[in-house]
C-alpha cells in the first residue's frame, strides 16, 4: 500500500518536471518609450497589457528614464542620450528577472536608445530587437509638437533653429543628438554626440558590429504615411542622399550598408534583418498589425 502510494507520487513528481520543461517561460520583452512619453502611462501600459494578454507568463519590461513620471517625460527631451543608454544598462543588467536574456522593443527615439543598448551593453543578451518608426539615420526637420500647449517641445524646436551642433544644444537636447544635417556633414559627424558615433560615422568600433550581429533578428518597422518623422525612410535606415535634402537613398545605396559599418549587411544575408511597414501615420498600427506582426512572430 505506501509502496504503491510512493509510486504514485514519484510518478506525479516526474510529471511535474516534464511539464515543467516543456512549459518553459518565454522570453521577457524591455520596451524603450519614444518622447512626450513616459514607461508606463496609456500607451506604453497598453503596449504592455496587449503582449501580457498574448503571451501567457511573460514579463514586460517598461524602461522608466529617471525617478518619476515627469522625470521620465522630461529626460525624453532633456537628458543626455548616452547617459539615458547607461541608465537604461543598468536597469537592465540590475533585474534578475532578465538575466537569461529578453527581445528588446523601441518606439520612436526608442527606436535608436534601444539600438544604443544592443550595441554598448550586451549582457544579459539581446535575442530579437524591434524597432517601431525608431529614426536610425536621425531627422532633419523640428518635430511636430503634440497638444497646443506643449511648452518643452516649442523650446526644443526654438533651440534645434538656434543650431543642433552648438555644444551645450547637443549636450542636454535629446533630438539634436540625433540631428542629421545632409547639407553640413562634416559638422554632423565630428559633433553629434550620439547619432554619429552609434552610426560608425566617426570611428568604426568593431565592438558595435559584433553586438548588433549577436541578434536572432533585427526588426525595422517604418510607417508608410509618417508625417512625425523627416525622412520617414530613416525608420528604415534610409536618408537624404549627401549635400542636399531631397533625393533619398535607400539603406542599401549607403556606405553604412555597402562597407557593412554595423552588421546589416551580414544580418540581411543571413535572413535576420526585416523590413516591415505599417500603412498609417506615426505609431498608429492598430492591435491586430501589432499582434500579428510583431508579438506572434518574435515574442512568442
Ligand atoms: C534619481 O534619484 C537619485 C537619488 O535622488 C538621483 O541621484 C538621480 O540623479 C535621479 N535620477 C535621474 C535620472 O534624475
Ligand atoms: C536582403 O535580403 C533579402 C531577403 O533575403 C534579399 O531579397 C535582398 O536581395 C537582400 N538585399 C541585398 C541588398 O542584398
Amino acid at each position: 500500500m505506501v509502496v504503491v502510494k510512493a509510486m504514485e507520487i514519484t510518478s506525479y513528481f516526474v510529471l511535474l518536471c516534464l511539464m515543467e520543461i516543456t512549459t518553459q517561460d518565454p522570453l521577457p520583452v524591455v520596451i524603450w518609450h519614444g518622447i512626450g512619453d513616459s514607461c508606463c502611462g496609456r500607451n506604453m501600459g497598453s503596449i504592455k497589457s496587449l503582449i501580457e494578454e498574448q503571451v501567457q507568463g511573460i514579463y514586460v519590461k517598461s524602461l522608466e528614464i529617471g525617478n518619476s513620471t515627469t522625470e521620465d517625460v522630461n529626460n525624453g527631451y532633456l537628458m543626455n542620450v548616452n547617459d539615458q543608454i547607461t541608465m537604461a544598462c543598468k536597469l537592465i543588467s540590475d533585474d534578475s528577472k532578465l538575466q537569461n536574456g529578453y527581445n528588446a522593443l523601441g518606439f520612436s527615439q526608442g527606436g535608436q536608445f534601444m539600438r544604443g543598448v544592443v550595441q554598448r551593453c550586451p549582457t544579459p543578451r539581446i535575442f530579437n530587437f524591434v524597432s517601431i518608426g525608431g529614426q536610425h539615420q536621425g531627422v532633419y526637420g523640428v518635430p511636430k509638437c503634440p497638444g497646443d500647449k506643449s511648452t518643452l517641445c516649442d523650446i526644443v524646436r526654438k533651440l534645434l533653429s538656434y543650431g543642433a551642433y552648438v555644444s551645450f544644444v547637443q549636450d542636454n537636447l535629446v533630438p539634436a543628438e540625433y540631428w542629421h544635417d545632409p547639407l553640413n556633414l562634416d559638422e554632423y559627424r565630428s559633433k553629434s554626440v550620439f547619432l554619429a558615433d552609434i552610426n560608425q560615422e566617426r570611428t568604426k568600433n568593431p565592438v558595435y558590429k559584433e553586438n548588433l550581429l549577436k541578434l536572432k533578428n533585427f526588426v525595422l518597422v517604418k510607417f508608410l504615411q509618417d508625417t512625425t518623422v523627416e525622412p520617414r525612410e530613416s525608420e528604415w535606415f534610409g536618408f537624404y542622399k549627401p549635400g542636399q535634402a531631397k533625393k533619398l537613398l535607400t539603406v542599401f545605396e549607403t556606405p553604412l550598408y555597402q562597407q557593412d559599418w554595423l552588421g546589416l549587411k551580414k544580418l540581411n544575408d543571413t535572413g535576420r534583418l526585416h523590413f516591415l511597414s505599417s500603412d498609417t501615420d506615426h505609431q498608429k498600427f492598430t492591435n491586430e498589425w501589432f499582434i500579428s506582426n510583431i508579438i506572434n512572430k518574435f515574442f512568442k
